[in-house]
């Protein structure tokens, strides 16, 4: 890709997983630059990669996978090459952080504000555990928190909804990453508190000096937040785009198809039906475009040979051979 200013790119990236019934071939090349500063949405079916194209990145896959090709570059340096010693100790938190998609990323009701983001502080910065207040106090203050002394030191339970909200964004930014990768940060939450979220940070997005990797189904959250979007179908990215070009003009035959929907943007992809059939299993997928058996605009080709990811221009990628 042409473009200068990447923070990130993934470069063919190759990932299996080893199973009872065969390998799951999870990842087949996916190409993805993020660029500094960025709000880059990646949405996909369920099952289609993209919580294990996020943990690639930060090299927490599970045991069983397999790194099989492909280059993750990290401010130009290649992240499957470090050591896993180096990968914790200069990428992981200052670096790269990720918001996982289990609820478990969600405030504990049984622990006080302060020690839940002490938590965050302790694996994230190399502070010493006296400036850990300072640092939690600064984070509340940066979403607009009153009173964070006291706050500090009440439960989940004794915080409105809003406010809860508001920590949970403060202890993202305790984290303090030049890159943040949230894997569906508000599933674990009810739709008003979601709502919320997106608010305060779309709110902070011009202050937050941050770049960030937003995976998620809910398509008007990208439309509110992300500038650009990947599309990904069965462990490769099919289109990439700025948001307003690639909702406005979706090139691909799958990327159309979602975004196209009759129910327009304000959906979730999960109530998406019109799409025919399902995401394939990964072992054993369809050979050429893993999209060919759902696609009505195939030919004969397309059964046959992966498409290359070609640029439309610099700015709109798609893998595609009819485009
Ligand atoms: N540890 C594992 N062992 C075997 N297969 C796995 C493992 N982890 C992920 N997979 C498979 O890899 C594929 C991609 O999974 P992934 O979790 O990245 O999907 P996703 O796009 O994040 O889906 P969702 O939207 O539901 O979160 C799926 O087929 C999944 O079953
Ligand atoms: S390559 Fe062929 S099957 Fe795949 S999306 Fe394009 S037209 Fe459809
Ligand atoms: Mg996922």
């Amino acid at each position: 890709m042409g473009v200068t200013d990447e923070l990130l790119k993934v470069d063919g990236l190759v990932v299996s997983f080893a199973t009872e019934e065969g390998e799951v071939e999870a990842l087949d090349g996916v190409d993805l630059a993020i660029r500094e500063g960025s709000f880059h949405g990646l949405i996909g079916e369920t099952g289609c990669g993209k919580s294990v194209t996020g943990r690639s990145i930060i090299r927490l896959l599970d045991n069983n996978a397999m790194i099989k090709a492909g280059k993750i570059l990290y401010k130009g340096e290649d992240l499957l090459k470090l050591s896993e010693r180096q990968m914790e100790r200069r990428i992981r938190g200052n670096e790269i952080a990720m918001i996982f998609q289990d609820p478990s990323s969600s405030l504990d009701p049984v622990f006080n504000i302060r020690s839940q983001m002490a938590e965050v502080v302790r694996m994230y910065h190399n502070a010493r555990r006296e400036s850990y207040d300072a640092i939690i106090a600064e984070a509340l203050r940066s979403v607009r928190l009153p009173d964070v002394e006291s706050l500090m030191h009440k439960y989940p339970h004794q915080l409105s909804g809003g406010m809860k909200q508001r920590v949970m964004i403060a202890m993202m930014l305790a984290c303090n990453p030049h890159l943040l990768i949230a894997d569906e940060p508000t599933t674990a939450l009810d739709v008003s508190i979601q709502a919320q979220f997106i608010k305060v940070l779309r709110e902070l997005k011009e202050e937050l000096q941050m770049t960030v990797v937003y995976i998620t189904h809910d398509l008007a959250v990208i439309s509110e937040l992300c500038d650009h979007v990947s599309v990904m179908y069965a462990g490769r990215i099919v289109e990439t785009s700025a948001m307003r070009e690639l909702f406005k003009n979706p090139v691909h035959p799958y990327a159309h198809k979602l975004l196209n929907s009759v129910l327009g943007v304000q959906t979730n992809l999960d109530d998406l039906a019109e799409i025919p059939g399902t995401v394939p299993r990964l072992i054993n997928p369809p050979k050429g475009c893993r999209f060919h058996p759902r696609c009505d605009q195939a030919t004969e080709i397309c059964g046959r040979e992966r498409p290359p990811f070609v640029a439309l221009d610099d700015d709109h990628h798609v893998a595609c051979h009819t485009r």
